[in-house]
């Protein structure tokens, strides 16, 4: 398509898309009927099954075959949790209202709209360039006010009253990070693992207008990595080595570059190899949902755009009828997290970092001496010998040489021991390997914006209708044909079955035939009314890619018709074959055209 084209498409695209999907039950605003609130919406029953496949498709690439481990924690977490995670300081868009009208706008949003590309821009910038450029207020063309920061996690309190602020959470990543010993544990205390959570992340977005692009309440599915920055390689980076995929990097951002994700390695384009392999693992699940490889691209975050825990970061975008829109961001965190929350916590969150072979190494030791302790601390003595003992041997000493050595006990209250209750001993210890704090890398997906992906990716004109003129009359339809091409392992129902009238025994054998395929695991949906040929159209515009029709021949030699979606061909199989066929096709281990 040509660019004039191409954008009419886009606009016509989003309006029909819009109207599809509210009119055949994948998505509405939510509240409607209250007037509804920007930024929310609800997903309807068709809608809700594909959200559930692209998490299914997800869960089998980071679950099963990159082998993380799931966790499912809460949505709402105590202020220090995000004052240790940063995001009470800094989660915060740069925000500016009309003077006029009150309406709040995202500075970088305006400024983009008005061609200035704002992602690098500090605050302070971004005010100066609203004024010189003049930009109005998109709503009434009033002036707007001074820029300012603001928060977007949504603010709540624990329990009555309001002395335990909390917060919805706007990642789900913090869990992982806070759950990290007892995960370290679960993986028989060795790293590198992978940590995966899905479940919906709420941001108090400054004015979303972007429909399921950017909601105040949404879908993620992250994976947090943790590794030892020691490693060098990455070995299961050899299944990712050689994928090439286009670059667009912060050094160059106006030209896409295409090449191996080892060369960009070895180039220092990407920093590491486990970001490269997630890099890798993420191109390889968003074709696994059927978005085409030239809609797809990385682009790497500048320095100022990058989150305040983010090391490297690299988007994958996919070309909508908005524009490239981010779907994911895989972000090196380094040990930021676990580190804020060690400090915040007072735990230890590190890992063991094992010695090829034991080490031995001299250690002092402190020896306490029971028969002086007793009878001068007599109840206290236990806790005494514990304090001298956690001490130090070296603290121990410098207090010993100052002449004073003062212990303060849990209660509070202070005692001095004398230097006769404990010795120094040398001793050799053999040392299994050393404490660090593991880092991070995190493939971090939006599964409402890779929903938008695939349906208008999916969403297709075509010439050919299955149904007939008197067909197109029935529902005052006489426009363009489209169909969603949904792939078959996405798809919210896999097949349509039908008897061709509603007599002569056909809705009961194909109500049977339905009955069969949901058995084997396949959603079905039956219709038993209607023209044949608008039965089918009214599956072609769900993307349900197979279609049974039970007919008169059916009651003479046992075989029903199949229709392929995307071809509109039919062929006809056994009735008692269908199911496993039609889950052969589902599954993509049949073709169509073997049938
Ligand atoms: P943006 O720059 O578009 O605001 P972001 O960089 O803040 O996005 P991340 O913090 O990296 O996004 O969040 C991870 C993923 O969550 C994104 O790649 C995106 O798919 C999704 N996401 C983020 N914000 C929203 C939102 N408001 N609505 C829907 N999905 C979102
Ligand atoms: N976990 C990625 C983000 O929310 O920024």
């Amino acid at each position: 398509m040509e660019g004039a084209q191409a954008a009419e498409w886009d606009r016509r695209k989003q309006q029909e898309l819009y109207a599809l999907l509210k009119r055949r039950g994948f998505v509405w605003p939510s509240f409607e009927i209250y007037g509804g609130v920007a930024g929310f919406y609800d997903l309807g029953p068709l809608g809700s099954v594909l959200k559930d496949n692209i998490e299914s498709a997800w869960k089998r690439t980071f679950l099963v075959e990159e082998g993380f481990m799931q966790v499912d924690c809460p949505s709402i977490s105590p202020e220090t949790v995000f004052r240790s995670s940063g995001h009470l300081e800094k989660f915060s868009d740069i925000m500016t209202r009309c003077v006029s009208c009150s309406a709040p706008f995202r500075a970088d949003h305006l400024l983009s709209d008005a061609g200035i590309d704002a992602v690098d821009l500090t605050a302070e910038v971004m005010g100066t360039y609203l004024t010189e450029k003049d930009v109005r207020c998109p709503s009434c063309g009033g002036t707007l006010g001074p820029v300012e920061e603001f928060n977007l996690m949504f603010k709540t309190h624990i329990g009555p009253g309001t002395d335990r602020p909390a917060y919805l959470r706007p990642e789900t990543a913090q869990s992982i990070f806070m759950d990290f010993s007892m995960l370290y544990r679960s993986n028989r205390e060795r790293v590198p693992f992978g940590v995966a959570q899905l479940g919906k992340g709420y941001r108090n977005e400054i004015s979303p207008r972007q429909g399921l692009l950017r909601q105040r309440e949404f879908h993620m599915a992250e994976g947090e990595f943790f590794f030892d920055p020691l490693e060098r390689t990455f070995p299961p980076f050899s299944t990712n080595r050689d994928r090439s995929v286009p670059l667009l990097m912060a050094s160059d951002p106006e030209r896409t570059v295409e090449m191996p994700l080892g060369r960009a390695v070895e180039d220092g384009i990407i920093c590491s190899e486990v970001l490269a392999h997630f890099m890798g693992v993420t191109h390889r699940f968003v074709l696994s949902i059927g978005i085409p490889r030239a809609a797809m691209r990385f682009r790497q975050h500048g320095r100022k755009e990058m989150a305040h825990y983010a090391n490297d970061c690299w988007d994958l975008e996919v070309l909508t009828s908005s524009g490239w829109v981010e779907m994911v961001g895989i972000a090196d965190r380094s040990a930021y997290d676990l580190s804020q929350h060690a400090r915040g916590s007072g735990c230890d969150l590190t890992a063991l970092r094992r010695f090829t072979t034991p080490r031995t190494k001299e250690a002092v030791k402190v020896r306490t001496d029971k028969k002086v302790l007793g009878p001068l601390f007599k109840a206290r003595a236990k806790e005494v010998d514990e304090l001298l003992c956690g001490t130090g041997s070296a603290e121990l000493e410098r207090m010993r040489s100052s002449g004073t050595i003062q212990l303060v006990l849990k209660d509070g209250s202070s005692v001095n021991v004398p230097a006769s209750a404990f010795s120094f001993e040398t001793v050799t210890e053999t040392v299994q390997g050393e404490r660090y704090t593991p880092h991070v890398v995190e493939p971090s997906f939006g599964i409402d914006r890779l929903m938008v992906a695939v349906l208008e990716h999916s969403y297709v004109e075509t010439a050919s209708s299955p149904m007939k003129e008197s067909d197109k009359d029935e529902d005052g339809d006489g426009g363009p044909y489209r169909v969603m091409r949904f792939l078959p392992s996405v798809a919210p129902i896999k097949c349509g079955v039908f008897p061709l009238l509603p007599k002569d025994n056909l809705p009961e054998l194909a109500l049977k035939l339905s009955s069969e395929l949901r058995s084997a695991g396949l959603a079905v949906h039956y219709d038993p009314s209607g023209s044949i040929g608008r039965r089918y159209a009214r599956m072609d515009e769900v993307g349900t890619p197979f279609a049974l029709t039970v007919d008169h021949r059916t009651l003479e030699d046992g075989t029903v018709t199949i229709r392929d979606r995307d071809t509109g061909e039919q062929r006809r199989l056994r009735s008692s074959d269908a199911a496993r066929k039609v889950l052969d096709l589902v599954q993509c281990s049949t073709a169509f055209s073997d049938l």
